[in-house]
């Protein structure tokens, strides 16, 4: 594990995008995993200035979202699908048809979830997976619980999620109740896991994902036992 400890959120942001970048210039074909939440915002903001100032392209990348709300469309502003055409995909050369976010509104859940899986499978797994982290230490909407969940499957959200993600809502009741999400299984297997958090509010779930005992109470505590995983934390 490598921890960059830095001082501010801008700091985070560079790092981590310089990482991201280096992993497109190095493989032009490769498959990042990506996330979503307020942290990655400021992020994906770099990484569209490195494409307009034509020092990345993004044309030949695949990209698979960790997660999506059920019952939200593609087209819903608060569902993830377009946070990331309005964080990312809107403003770089990425292909629609390889830029993959779980479908929220299909009618068979448990089929959708297989479905993604397979794909994920298919491009041959994640080079690099991008990672924020829940209050409650959830990775993608896994949500703690008494065993690690392995492949893409649907979730009822903890209350401490809905609260946490009421603020992105008009109305708090609007929050979804359920969600589609990578499994435990699908992140772990991601070649490089670059996870990111920052503020005070994070403090203390972090040490407890990346020092406290490996338990599926803290989904994210899994993290140590990655191969490649670094971590880039910043005090606000
Ligand atoms: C959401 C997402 C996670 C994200 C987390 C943290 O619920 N499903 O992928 O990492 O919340 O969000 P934020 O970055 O806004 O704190």
């Amino acid at each position: 594990m490598t921890i960059h400890h830095v001082s501010n959120y801008a700091e985070m942001c560079r790092k981590a995008a310089n990482m991201i970048s280096a992993q497109i210039l190095l493989n032009p074909t490769c498959t990042l995993g990506l996330a979503t939440g307020s942290t990655p915002i400021g992020i994906y903001e770099r990484l569209a200035d490195a494409y307009n100032k034509s020092d990345l392209d993004f044309s030949g990348i695949t990209t698979f979202n960790l997660d999506e709300y059920c019952g939200l469309s593609e087209n819903d502003p608060q569902g993830y699908y377009y946070y990331m055409n309005e964080q990312l995909f809107n403003k770089v050369n990425i292909d629609r048809a390889k830029a993959h976010v779980p479908n929220g509104t299909a009618g068979d859940i448990a089929l959708e979830c297989r479905r993604y899986e397979a794909l994920i499978t298919a491009a041959g797994g994640i080079d690099l997976q991008l990672l924020g982290i829940g209050n409650n230490g959830h990775i993608g909407f896994n949500e703690p619980s008494s065993a690690f969940e392995k492949d893409t499957h649907c979730v009822e959200l903890d209350e401490e999620t809905i609260i946490a993600n009421a603020r992105f809502f008009d109305n708090p009741d609007d929050v979804p109740r359920r969600a589609i999400t990578m499994g435990i299984g699908t992140i772990m297997q991601a070649k490089k896991i670059l996870l990111v958090a920052n503020g005070e509010k994070k403090k203390e779930i972090l040490q407890k994902a990346l020092y406290g005992p490996i338990t599926p109470m803290v989904p994210a505590s899994i993290l140590q036992l990655h191969p490649d995983l670094t971590v880039i934390w910043s005090d606000t």
